[in-house]
């Protein structure tokens, strides 16, 4: 049976590999940075416990979910965003096996937005500080010797802890205004979709990058008014704004969305945006 560890087991994207049970396939070891009960301590930027706990269990696989993912933060705290985003990386290809797989989750945001539509082998060219690091990060990967797969993804949602969707959810169900930008465009991508992705790939012993989310591209504002229809939400509560009216600390990338040509070749499902929406609404 194969052995997976994730790193970064109790963030939005490492807890839902807990959702599907896929134990008869896969043996898990969930790692979270501090000490917690049923997690092996791994910060992954702490070399020792990196070493010890990939010597302890020799994964075939490590899913790398682990990230300074606040883009404004990685802006004005570079150290930390390089520490974690690169240099955490680097400690799981330097101590992990030579057969080790490291799937490694990346952003949209290695893109400039000036085009959208990117694929594969688009040229990434970063605004923003995180988005350096998640490119630098890529490229270390691949010029390691590991096997690897990359992951671009986008706008990264479910109603699990900090994220768009529960950001609109929880401010409309307070009757809260909320100011959202129309020039921001991406294919966002639920997180539990992500995982069932992942575990495609995982079986077709896929190697390389791909880029995946809905199969719809969409503007920040377009998704919360989706948002607000599928939870009959008030939607005048929406005020739609440009990027530039707001002082974000790192410059975003606008039209960020993908061409997902290389997901329809390889017949991996892709779900719009809206049908997710209500999928999400449906378990709620
Ligand atoms: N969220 C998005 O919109 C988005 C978009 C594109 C790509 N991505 C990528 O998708 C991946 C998953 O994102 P997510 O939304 O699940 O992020 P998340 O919820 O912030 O989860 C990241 C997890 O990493 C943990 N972490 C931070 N520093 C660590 C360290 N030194 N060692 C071990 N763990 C550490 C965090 O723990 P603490 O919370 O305790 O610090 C958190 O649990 C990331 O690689 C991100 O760059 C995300």
């Amino acid at each position: 049976m194969l052995k997976i560890l994730i790193t970064g087991s109790k963030g939005q994207l490492g807890s839902h590999f807990n959702i599907i049970d896929k134990s008869s396939l896969f043996n898990f070891i969930k790692t979270h940075k501090s000490k917690a009960p049923k997690y092996e301590q791994m910060d992954i930027t702490n070399e020792k416990q990196v070493s010890y706990v990939l010597n302890k269990y020799e994964p075939d696989i490590i899913i790398n979910t682990a990230a300074l993912t606040k883009v404004d933060l990685c802006q004005t705290n570079k150290l930390l965003a390089r520490k974690i985003n690169v240099d955490g990386l680097k400690n799981l290809i330097k101590h992990s096996n030579f057969n080790t797989k490291i799937i490694q989750i990346s952003s949209d945001f290695i893109y400039d937005g000036i085009d959208g539509s990117y694929n594969e082998n688009s040229q990434p060219n970063p605004l923003n500080y995180y988005g350096k690091t998640k490119l630098e990060a890529e490229n270390i990967l691949l010029s390691s010797n590991k096997k690897n797969i990359i992951i671009r993804v986008s706008t990264l949602f479910s109603n699990y802890l900090n994220n768009f969707y529960n950001w609109v959810y929880s401010e409309l169900s307070k009757n809260n205004i909320i100011h959202v930008v129309n020039d921001q465009i991406s294919n966002p991508c639920y997180a539990l979709n992500l995982t069932n992705f992942i575990y495609d790939l995982i079986l077709l012993d896929y190697d390389g990058k791909i880029n995946f989310g809905s199969k719809n591209s969409i503007s920040r504002s377009g998704f919360a008014y989706e948002i607000a229809k599928v939870n009959n939400l008030d939607d005048n509560l929406i005020k739609v704004v440009k990027t530039s009216n707001i002082n974000f600390k790192a410059q975003r990338p606008l039209n960020t969305s993908f061409d997902l040509e290389l997901c329809n070749q390889m017949k991996l499902r892709l779900f719009d945006s809206k049908a997710t929406l209500e999928y999400i609404n449906g378990v709620k």
